[in-house]
């Protein structure tokens, strides 16, 4: 595509679904979906998670099959297409959707599949397998028991790299069921359905639930211990712009399990499992966003 087409073509988008709203993408030159150079914190997002793929994937990026849920507008997926892995995006919504595909032209990356799909129904038999799965931003907007089905059908999907970005509760505050075990949580809403359909609110969020359950930091690495993990790792570096108290972004890996020879190491039983730091139980409704907070005051 030349300038002018290109210009034409982004021009048809943002007159039928608005605006990008975060992924501030280069098409060609000078020419990005929100404005030359960087937009916002998401630059630094792209940077910590590309680090962890290169840090803890185990074939380089252009061998890696990867699948990124929730995709949005894109940004992680294409830059990881870019560098040559061969990509699935998958998001819910066709208005991202859209805005994803408009990308995958103007940089020809025939390696870039966007596919749309609801997250609450992907199919690890029909998807095939992955060396590396981004979750971000996306587990906290879904509710139980649809949160803990997610992260089993990661489990299946990818057996080495799970990167999960995430909200956690700042507190424990309800429990959810899952396969008999208890995991602690916070109920939060998500948007009211009268929100416009192509506001930032809603583009941004759950579809259809009113409301999502987010995990304490101990419950995931708890659930992502049943599930088979065998580490999980909180990434401090490198850094993002924000660091928030309730928002982490974890690599969780399943390649391997280690075995121990000079000790007699006891496998993990309930009681040893993460527990909720003390913090985290005495809670505090300011690491919560506005909307959030004070529904739970
Ligand atoms: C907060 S955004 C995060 C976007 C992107 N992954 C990032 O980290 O910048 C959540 C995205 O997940 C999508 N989403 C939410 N629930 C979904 C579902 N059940 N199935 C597919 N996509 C969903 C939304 O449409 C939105 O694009």
């Amino acid at each position: 595509m030349n300038r002018e087409e290109l210009e034409n073509r982004k021009r048809e988008v943002e007159d039928r679904y608005g605006a990008w709203i975060s992924h501030n993408l280069q098409l060609q030159d000078d020419l990005y979906t929100i404005r030359r150079g960087v937009a916002g914190g998401n630059e630094a997002r792209v940077r910590r998670v590309l680090q962890l793929v290169a840090d803890l994937a185990h074939e380089p990026i252009e061998r890696l099959r990867v699948l990124d849920l929730g995709a949005f507008e894109g940004l992680f997926a294409v830059e990881l297409a870019r560098r040559g892995a061969t990509v699935v995006a998958v998001e819910g919504r066709e208005a991202s959707l859209e805005k994803m595909r408009l990308a995958k032209e103007a940089l020809e990356l025939e390696n870039l599949e966007v596919r749309l799909e609801d997250v609450r129904t992907l199919d690890p038999q029909r998807h095939g397998k992955f060396d590396v799965l981004l979750c971000l931003g996306l587990l906290y907007h879904l509710d139980a028991p649809d949160v803990f089905q997610l992260l089993e059908h990661m489990r299946d999907l990818c057996n080495d790299l799970v990167i999960i970005e995430t909200n956690v509760a700042p507190y424990p505050s309800e429990r959810r069921e899952h396969r008999g075990r208890q995991y602690w949580g916070l109920a939060v809403p998500e948007p009211p359905p009268d929100t416009p359909p192509l506001s930032r609110d809603a583009l941004w969020s759950s579809i259809g639930n009113p409301k999502s359950f987010w995990l304490t930091r101990a419950s995931l690495c708890n659930v992502l211990a049943d599930m088979g993990y065998s580490s999980v790792l909180n990434c401090h570096l490198p850094p993002l712009l924000e660091e928030r108290a309730n928002r982490a972004t974890f690599a969780a890996l399943a390649a391997h399990s280690a075995s121990h020879w000079a000790t007699a190491i006891p496998g993990l039983s309930v009681d040893q499992r993460a527990r909720p730091a003390a913090r985290e139980r005495a809670g505090s409704a300011n690491c919560l966003p506005a909307h959030v907070a004070a529904v739970n005051r």
